[in-house]
């Protein structure tokens, strides 16, 4: 894994001028993110050494090196999930390209169904912790130390300083996220039990990404915009087009929060 790793930040490093101090993960969707960043610099994935391709649509698969608000960022557009058939390890391994490269936090954001009745489509959430329901894990199999410990602690997912210098300047309600592995979305007995269990939010992505993270040690703020009331608790059918939909009617709220989650830093 590490001599991929290099292997990948290695080309990037040649394309870019300064290193990237926040990695960006953009959920479905959200990808003309990329578009008010200045100074960009694209690289697409299929250019990587190690990076696979990611199959969903709507992500469009490229790294974008640039600056917002003067900090230097990496920003992935298009990620990989583990239902398009990609190993956790698959899944996560830009994260540990992005600190290789010298990141030391991460925003990840991704779209999410609503548990918590309370929630509304076109909301974006705080994602306070996780619940790892995909059954996979990415740190399974021998341990590299230099890339982070056996055994991360994952005590507290979002870094707590970073939410509050955020909580200063936006408003924004918390909770708890569940991956699963999907691509069917859930049944409403599927969601009552995970009502049961704590959970506010029901997505098939990040989960991975947030286990790699503390793995390495970065900094993290994870969130998620409510597309859908998840199964069961309003009436009717789940569609991809409703997400898509909604993803794209919360585009500039996304924006403004990632932008002065960027700032407060
Ligand atoms: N379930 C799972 N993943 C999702 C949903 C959902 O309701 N909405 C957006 N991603």
């Amino acid at each position: 894994m590490m001599k991929k790793i290099e292997e990948a930040s290695s080309y990037i490093r040649e394309k870019i001028e300064i290193p990237p101090d926040i990695l960006i993960i953009l959920g479905s969707g959200f990808s003309s993110f990329v578009d008010s960043m200045s100074d960009p610099i694209t690289i697409d994935y299929k250019e990587i050494p190690h990076f696979p391709q990611p199959t969903v649509e709507g992500h469009r698969g490229k790294l974008v090196f640039g600056k917002i608000k003067d900090r230097s960022v990496m920003v992935m557009a298009g990620r990989y999930h583990l239902y398009e058939g990609h190993e956790p390890q698959t899944v996560v391994f830009p994260v540990y390209v992005s600190k290789q490269l010298g990141a030391r936090g991460a925003i990840i954001t991704n779209a999410a169904g609503a548990i918590n009745p309370t929630y509304k489509p076109g909301e974006v959430i705080l994602v306070r912790d996780v619940i790892n329901f995909m059954f996979r894990n990415p740190l399974r199999g021998p341990n590299d130390e230099r890339i982070g410990p056996r055994f991360p602690d994952m005590s507290s997912i979002a870094d707590p300083e970073w939410v509050k210098k955020l909580k200063g300047k936006i408003d924004f309600k918390e909770g708890v996220y569940i991956g699963v592995l999907g691509p069917s979305y859930e049944t409403p007995a599927e969601i009552k039990a995970f009502k049961k269990f704590g959970a506010d939010l029901v997505g098939m992505s990040t989960v991975p990404e947030v286990i790699a993270a503390k793995h390495c040690g970065l900094k993290l703020i994870v969130f998620s915009c409510v597309t859908n009331m998840a199964a069961g608790i309003t009436h009717g059918r789940l569609s991809h087009e409703e997400v898509v939909r909604t993803t794209k009617m919360v585009q500039g709220k996304i924006e403004k929060i990632l932008k002065t989650a960027v700032e407060v830093f």
